[in-house]
């Protein structure tokens, strides 16, 4: 049976790259993109997943738009990664797919309700949408079979020193996630900085010779010169697809159980993930936390992904 899942997210190139993934293995069943503000405006991240699945032919998942902003204080977003549209590289025509009718809050809540099973969440942008599903909803908790979320680290941060910027953007809606009682998975960047857009990687998919291989060849090579710019790599890590990964395959990712606590108040730390690794502080484990991806069998599944749309 496909694991139900609701991708939340905020395209963004590996954010494009995840809807790919969820939407075509037989693995999962993408019943729902919802998006927020995070690498671009909730608006033009709506408008990128729009676009990615107009390209794809995904027209069968709904795309809702959720919150504008961190639960406090005002949208710090990524552009400076993923340019002035989130998604900057390629040229897209208009979309075709339109934006659902329903809220990102309704529609989640709405599925959690209806589908005839628990959903997995996978939330690839600040954690804003799934906090507020949680606090307006407690009772829907045992609608929701886990959490697999992209973001954190139990190293150092990227958009600050020590704070990744999904969980920086939002660090209230992280906390309230990670204290939620729920089995919640934490991909961050300590495995995610192993899903390297290599050369040779970027080779594979331009060699599938398809549009949709030549449209990931230039989101990848635009995500590339970000990262190099930023941080120096010489190639990018492909983030938010090592999470869906783990729905498809959990022998991808090996995880072990620690306590992650969130910084909240930090004055040069708030959005650290605190990964007590060595059970150092007595705290109960609450994270599956992600260590160590199968990197060859992981980019076998995203190029195949990509390859089945042609
Ligand atoms: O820190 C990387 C994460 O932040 C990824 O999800 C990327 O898309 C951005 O949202
Ligand atoms: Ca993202």
């Amino acid at each position: 049976m496909a694991t139900p899942l609701i991708l939340d997210c905020d395209p963004g190139h590996d954010d494009a790259l995840a809807i790919l993934l969820a939407a075509s293995h037989p693995a999962v069943e993408l019943l729902a993109i919802t998006t927020c503000g995070g690498n671009q405006t909730v608006e033009k991240c709506t408008l990128n997943a729009r676009r990615m699945c107009s390209v794809a032919g995904i027209v069968d998942v709904p795309i809702a738009t959720g919150a504008r902003g961190p639960l406090l204080g005002s949208l710090h977003i990524g552009e400076y990664v993923h340019g002035i549209s989130g998604l900057d590289g390629p040229a897209f025509a208009e979309p075709t797919v339109p934006e659902a009718a329903e809220s990102a809050h309704d529609l989640i809540v709405r599925l959690l309700r209806e589908h005839p099973e628990p959903v997995t969440l996978v939330p690839t942008g600040p954690l804003t949408n799934i906090a507020l599903v949680l606090q307006a909803h407690p009772e829907l908790k045992e609608n929701i079979r886990e959490i697999v979320l992209m973001g954190g680290s139990t190293e150092r941060g990227n958009d600050t020193p020590y704070a990744e910027f999904n969980i920086r953007v939002d660090p209230e809606a992280a906390d309230i996630v990670f204290r939620s009682g729920l089995p919640v998975t934490m991909c961050g960047l300590n495995i995610t900085h192993q899903a390297l857009a290599t050369p040779d990687v970027v080779d594979r998919i331009r060699a599938l010779g398809t549009p949709m291989g030549d449209l990931c060849v230039e989101l990848l090579t635009y995500f590339s010169a970000s990262y190099l710019r930023t941080w120096g790599f010489t190639s990018p890590p492909l983030h938010d697809p090592v999470a869906v990964a783990r729905v498809i395959d959990s022998s991808l990712v090996e995880c072990v159980e620690a306590p992650v606590a969130i910084e909240t108040h930090g004055r040069f730390t708030s959005g650290a993930t605190c990964v007590d690794l060595h059970h150092l502080t007595g705290e109960p484990d609450n994270a599956h936390v992600a260590m160590t991806l199968d990197v060859e069998r992981f980019w076998d599944l995203m190029i195949g992904a990509i390859a089945s749309y042609g």
